[in-house]
C-alpha cells in the first residue's frame, strides 16, 4: 500500500521558505537566551504567538489575501452580544474573560473542571490562515493562532463510547446581556463527531492576526472549523461533553429544516431559502464560486464517504 502524505504531515522544513525558517532559528535562539520565558509563555505577547507559529501548518495555510483585521473583528455573528453584525464588538467591550474554566465530562477517562491557560499553555501555539464561511453568503481569510482541538481532547482520553463532542458557550445573561432575549436556545450548543474533531484541521483558537482573540470574536477560546458552516465555530466555550449520541446543537433546534448537524460547505445543497453556490467574500465586490467543503475537499471529503450529502446536510 503506497502511503500518501497529508499536507499537514509533510515536515516543516519542507514547506517551509527557508528564509522564513532560519529566521525562527534565529528567534528560538533569541529567546533561549533571554531565559525561554517566551517560549515558555506563548501568551506573553502577540509578537511571541506570532513568531511561534509563523512557520507551521504554512502547508494546510491558504495563500489567500486576508481579510481586513478591522472587517474581521467588527462585522461579526456572536448572538450573545445582540443580532447585528456589528453589535458583537460594541456590546462585547467589557466582557471579562479572566480566570476561564472549561468542565469536561461525559464519556472519557478524565473528566473534570480544567483551568484554560493550564490546558492551552503546553501546547505551541500555531498560526493558520483559514476560509471561513457563512450560511448567509459571506466569506474571510483569518490568520487563527491556535492548538489543534484533537490534541487537547486526547489529554482527557475519550472512551471507545465517545462517538461526538459535544461544545458549549457560557451561559450568563448579565455578562452576555443577548441571552435576555430567547431568539436561540441557550447556552449556544454545537457539535462534531469524533472523527470531525480529531480532524488535524479543527483547531481551537485563542488568538487571531497576532493577537489574543477579540471578545467578539469569542474570546477567550473559540472552535475554527474550516470545513464547515461559519455557526458551527463555537465561541466562548466553557462545556466539552464526549456522548455517544447525536448532541443538540442551538441552530439545529433553532431550524432542523434548515441548519442540519454536518454543515459542511457545499454549494450543491441549497439551503431552504437561498442557494448556496456563490459567495461575497468581505473586501471584494463581486461574488465568487463556493466550493465544495469550503476548498478542504482533499482534506476532509474521506470523513464523510458513503453518506448522503444532500440528507445529512
Ligand atoms: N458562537 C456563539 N456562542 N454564538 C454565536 O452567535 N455565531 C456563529 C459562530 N459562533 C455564534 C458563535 C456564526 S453564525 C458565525 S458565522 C461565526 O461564529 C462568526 O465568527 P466571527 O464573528 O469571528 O467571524
Amino acid at each position: 500500500m503506497i502511503k500518501i502524505k497529508r499536507r499537514w504531515e509533510i515536515p516543516e522544513c519542507e514547506v517551509t521558505p527557508e528564509p522564513l525558517y532560519r529566521r525562527r532559528r534565529e528567534f528560538m535562539q533569541a529567546a533561549g537566551a533571554i531565559g525561554g520565558a517566551l517560549l515558555l509563555n506563548p501568551w506573553a505577547g502577540a509578537e511571541a504567538a506570532l513568531a511561534i507559529g509563523d512557520y507551521q501548518h504554512k502547508a494546510i495555510s491558504t495563500d489567500e489575501e486576508l481579510t481586513e483585521e478591522a472587517d474581521a473583528t467588527s462585522y461579526n455573528n456572536f448572538y450573545e452580544f445582540g443580532t447585528g453584525k456589528e453589535d458583537p464588538k460594541r456590546n462585547s467591550r467589557r466582557f471579562r474573560t479572566d480566570d476561564w474554566e472549561i468542565r469536561v465530562s461525559g464519556e472519557c477517562e478524565k473528566p473534570g473542571t480544567y483551568d484554560l491557560e493550564a490546558l492551552i499553555k503546553p501546547l505551541p501555539l500555531e498560526e493558520r490562515i483559514y476560509r471561513l464561511r457563512c450560511v448567509e453568503a459571506w466569506s474571510m481569510v483569518i490568520p487563527w493562532l491556535g492548538v489543534p482541538l484533537g490534541s487537547i481532547l486526547k489529554s482527557f482520553q475519550p472512551t471507545s463510547k465517545a462517538k461526538y463532542v459535544a461544545l458549549k458557550t457560557l451561559h450568563d445573561p448579565v455578562r452576555m446581556p443577548g441571552q435576555q432575549r430567547s431568539v436561540l436556545h441557550w447556552p449556544y450548543r454545537e457539535g462534531l463527531t469524533i472523527a470531525e474533531a480529531m480532524h488535524p484541521l479543527a483547531i481551537l483558537s485563542v488568538g487571531m492576526y497576532g493577537k489574543t482573540l477579540p471578545n467578539q470574536n469569542g474570546a477567550p477560546v473559540r472552535l475554527v472549523v474550516p470545513w464547515k458552516y461559519g455557526f458551527k465555530s463555537i465561541k466562548s466555550i466553557v462545556g466539552i461533553e464526549f456522548s455517544e449520541t447525536l448532541p443538540q446543537t442551538s441552530w439545529n433546534m433553532a431550524g432542523p429544516r434548515e441548519y442540519g448537524f454536518y454543515s459542511n460547505v457545499n454549494p450543491e445543497v441549497d439551503h431552504p431559502r437561498w442557494s448556496q453556490k456563490r459567495e461575497r467574500r468581505i473586501g471584494e465586490i463581486f461574488k465568487r464560486d463556493t466550493l465544495m467543503f469550503n476548498g478542504y475537499a482533499e482534506e476532509v471529503a474521506s470523513l464523510y464517504a458513503g453518506l448522503d450529502l444532500a440528507k445529512n446536510f
